[in-house]
């Protein structure tokens, strides 16, 4: 308690000065190449350098024996033949691809990577890499005075985070996240660098509890681990893109989702009876608000045991799924991984029996206190524990359920550390290791065995999965909510940096609870907060127990009519939100992105933590203070057009905006255009007509695609898809659009209308070199249909 008042900063309790003493790795003793492997052997320890790309090398120093290659399950790719050409000098020894250059002198052994023009990208600052006499391995590089620095997964603060320190350990923090909140949910142990306009990314992968110091010093920064290997990989970039296109080709991608996952979803810790959840159902089609989803918290479950619903809340769930799904509607229940000890239990006894559960070395099952009391856990590192807990899944596939929600997977346990005893030994398939070693990975096995299971029972069904802990590479698995944020409208303003970061540290499906989840929200904030929600790419309001109900109704009709016009703009913009969905799973670069990754040679956009862009042509400026009617919105270089008024404002300037209650500002470059859809009660119901609107500029090109697929099953993996690839052409009165298809599927929709904004001075349309003969004006707008 005493630590709540000023007691804190007591002069006696001054910290010991952490200690730093510390070994670098010395001198190079000798030099061997194996194939594509380069082996130092050095005074105190050992580097191995692999080259997995031309863009794409992995540093590994290990200070005891010859580094390892094996990597964390984040990895998905084995290295290519890589061409490298070795030059080895009195002092120095080089190894060039046609993108990197790394350069290694020899005494003391200290490693530079730059790219093929020679432009500096990482160069270990003095004290090189090694270990701390506390057991840490750490690497200090120099940190440039035009260093900016994004990712690090899921961070509270601003979007830049030079001047941060930072630590990767899985955390449940119901606490508000403040910005002096570290460790949260994900642990993502990379990040992405501009430096000048041109980018290059780290990954260290190492499982253990990590920092990133960005703070300590104005000219370097350091990364450590409490064990392991120093194990990174750089990325040379030199777009912020390319870097995101490395680091996914490294860690995977994310599938493309079901499209009922990008509609709306309605929460509640919990709707807690079969009842309610009719009711509310009901009342979303009454009053004709979309809704694709609607979650069940943990009352639905029997006495909180996993694979279970409570008969008296839920008597016939079955039933339930079905009339919910025949009006569009999907049901996704939570899972947590804790396990009720209870000899009466199925999934307790097998979990024993089998031998699946998490256990101390000496054999015996570690318990934790969770929603059901005292609580096994599986040992997600086995894949036998996998195996079995996917194909538990069943229970709910069997039921007509097509999504899950992992929580509490950090793992999450009520005590002190907040998590698992760090002694717990895993089995890791025979290569047993401490919980302290492979606690940032539950989530994301987890996740793994969830995601497999699921789909192995939908037989050929995307399954939706949704997860609160992780680590890199969950994004093949499953979208990302924020975690227990709160109905502040300070944690409105954050959860914008945090999705930009999560886009950038390669987890594009990513979004907080809308409305916030603890604290009691309010009309006003649940109408700004869902005007951003309609344009993340995960679109959930979630509220607690025990604070106001937040359905979209709640605070009365003038809040409602707001509310529900952006869930209803959210399904229009649903094709251009897929087509972004589609390009984050092909390229891994993000569906929002900070304005610094189309812009990053603009200093008005490094840490722009206010805005942000839905894929490279939309800027979303949301209002996120009470009783405002007013922001600054910063607009980069071209003409940007207002979405409502079809004003156009110069960019390269801040400029005031006005914007009621009622409106959310978005800017659309001029030059540019957006594909929109129906509004839908739910994605259930087919889209019939597309329609492109396209903001004139009087000369100009511009190539953009509509996406889409069967939204449902996996052949798009296969070809089985729909690609319509436009190009316009603007020519002072004359526009030019070509459009040509690819893939083999044909969506529901066929009738295409084009909208042309500012088109006063256009006469003539050409569309795949035919002169259009009818079009429409409507004041400032032409209208053609196809
Ligand atoms: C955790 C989750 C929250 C959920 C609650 C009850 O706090 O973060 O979303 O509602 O547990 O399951």
């Amino acid at each position: 308690m005493l630590q709540d008042t000023s007691f804190a900063i007591h002069p006696g309790q001054k910290k010991m000065i952490e200690n730093t003493s510390y070994q670098d790795i010395g001198s190079l003793h000798s030099f061997k190449q194996d194939h594509n492997q380069f082996h130092s052997i050095c005074e105190n320890g050992q580097v191995t350098i692999v080259f997995y790309r031309q863009d794409i090398v992995r540093i590994i120093m290990n200070p005891f024996e010859k580094p390892s290659l094996k990597g964390s399950p984040a990895i998905v790719k084995a290295p290519d033949d890589v061409n490298v050409l070795v030059k080895e000098e009195e002092a120095e020894i080089s190894l060039k691809t046609d993108d990197l250059v790394v350069s290694i002198s020899k005494n003391p052994f200290r490693v530079v990577v730059s790219d093929q023009e020679g432009t500096l990208l990482v160069r270990e600052s003095l004290k090189g890499m090694g270990l701390k006499h506390t057991g840490e391995v750490i690497c200090y590089k120099e940190m440039d005075e035009a260093d900016h620095f994004y990712g690090f997964g899921e961070k509270s603060g601003f979007l830049d985070k030079r001047g941060e320190k930072m630590t990767m350990w899985n955390t449940d923090v119901y606490a508000p996240h403040n910005p002096e909140t570290d460790s949260l949910y994900q642990s993502i142990p990379y990040f992405l660098t501009v430096r000048n306009g041109k980018a290059h990314g780290i990954f260290f992968d190492n499982t253990y509890k990590s920092t990133f110091d960005l703070r300590s010093s104005t000219n370097e920064y350091s990364f450590q681990a409490e064990g392991g290997q120093m194990d990174y990989y750089v990325f040379a970039g030199p777009t912020p893109k390319d870097v995101l296109r490395q680091y996914t080709e490294i860690t995977g991608r994310m599938p493309i989702p079901p499209k009922w996952a990008i509609g709306y979803h309605q929460s509640r810790y919990s709707y807690e009876t079969e009842q309610e959840v009719r009711e509310l159902a009901k009342t979303f089609l009454e009053k004709e608000i979309p809704l694709d989803v609607i979650h069940l918290d943990i009352h639905y479950m029997n006495g909180y045991r996993v694979f279970s619903f409570d008969r008296d809340r839920f008597p016939s769930p079955e039933k339930l799924i079905k009339d919910l799904k025949e009006v569009g509607i999907r049901v996704v229940p939570i899972v947590d991984p804790g396990v009720k000890e209870d000899s009466e239990y199925s999934i307790y006894q097998e979990g024993v029996n089998k031998d699946l559960f998490c256990k101390y070395i000496e054999g015996n099952i570690y318990f934790g206190d969770v929603w059901p009391g005292n609580s096994a856990f599986p040992d997600f590192t086995k894949t036998s524990t996998r195996e079995w807990w996917g194909d538990k899944h069943l229970f709910y596939t069997d039921l007509g359920i097509e999504g899950i929600w992992n929580d509490m997977n950090e793992p999450s346990v009520f005590n002190e550390t907040k998590t698992m005893d760090l002694k717990v030994m895993h089995d890791n398939d025979g290569d047993p290791r401490t919980h302290r070693e492979l606690h940032n990975i539950y989530g994301l096995l987890m996740g793994q065995s969830t995601y497999e299971g699921m789909k192995k029972n939908l037989k050929g069904k995307r399954p939706f999965l949704l997860t609160r802990a992780g680590y890199s590479g969950v994004q093949r698995y499953a979208a990302v909510w924020t975690g227990d944020n709160r109905s502040f409208w300070e944690h409105l303003q954050m959860s914008l940096p945090m999705v930009m970061n999560l886009g950038v540290s390669g987890i594009p499906f990513a979004g907080p609870d809308v409305g916030g989840f603890a604290h009691d929200s309010n009309g006003e904030l649940l109408a700004r907060w869902t005007q951003v929600g309609a344009f993340t790419p995960y679109f959930r309001n979630h509220s607690a127990i025990g604070f106001a109900r937040q359905e979209p109704w709640s605070y009365g009709e003038k809040y409602e009519a707001i509310i529900k016009k952006y869930i209803q703009l959210r399904y229009k913009w649903l094709p251009q939100l897929y087509t972004l969905f589609a390009e984050a799973h092909e390229t891994g670069v993000p569906i929002v992105r900070p304005l610094m990754m189309e812009y990053p040679n603009d200093k008005n956009t490094s840490n722009l933590s206010d805005q942000f862009m839905l894929g490279s042509n939309v800027i979303i400026a949301p209002i996120m203070t009470p009783s405002t009617t007013n922001r600054v919105v910063y607009l980069p270089e071209g003409n940007w057009v207002n979405y409502w008024t079809d004003d156009v404002f110069e960019g390269g300037k801040h400029h005031m905006i006005y914007a009621d209650l009622d409106t959310l500002p978005i800017f659309i470059k001029q030059g540019t255009a957006v594909v929109h859809g129906d509004v839908r009660q739910s994605t259930e119901y087919s889209n019939e007509k597309m329609t492109i609107h396209l903001y004139n500029s009087s000369y100009g090109t511009f190539e953009f695609s509509i996406y889409d697929d069967d939204g449902s099953s996996f052949e798009y993996q296969t070809g089985h898809f729909f690609r319509k690839i436009i190009k316009t052409e603007c020519q002072k009165n004359t526009i030019h659009i070509t459009m040509v298809e690819e893939g083999s599927y044909r969506p529901n929709w066929d009738l295409i209308e084009i909208e042309v904004h500012n088109a006063e001075d256009i006469q003539t349309v050409f569309v795949n070199g035919k002169m259009v003969e009818s079009m429409k004006r409507n004041d400032n707008r032409l209208l053609i249909s196809i």
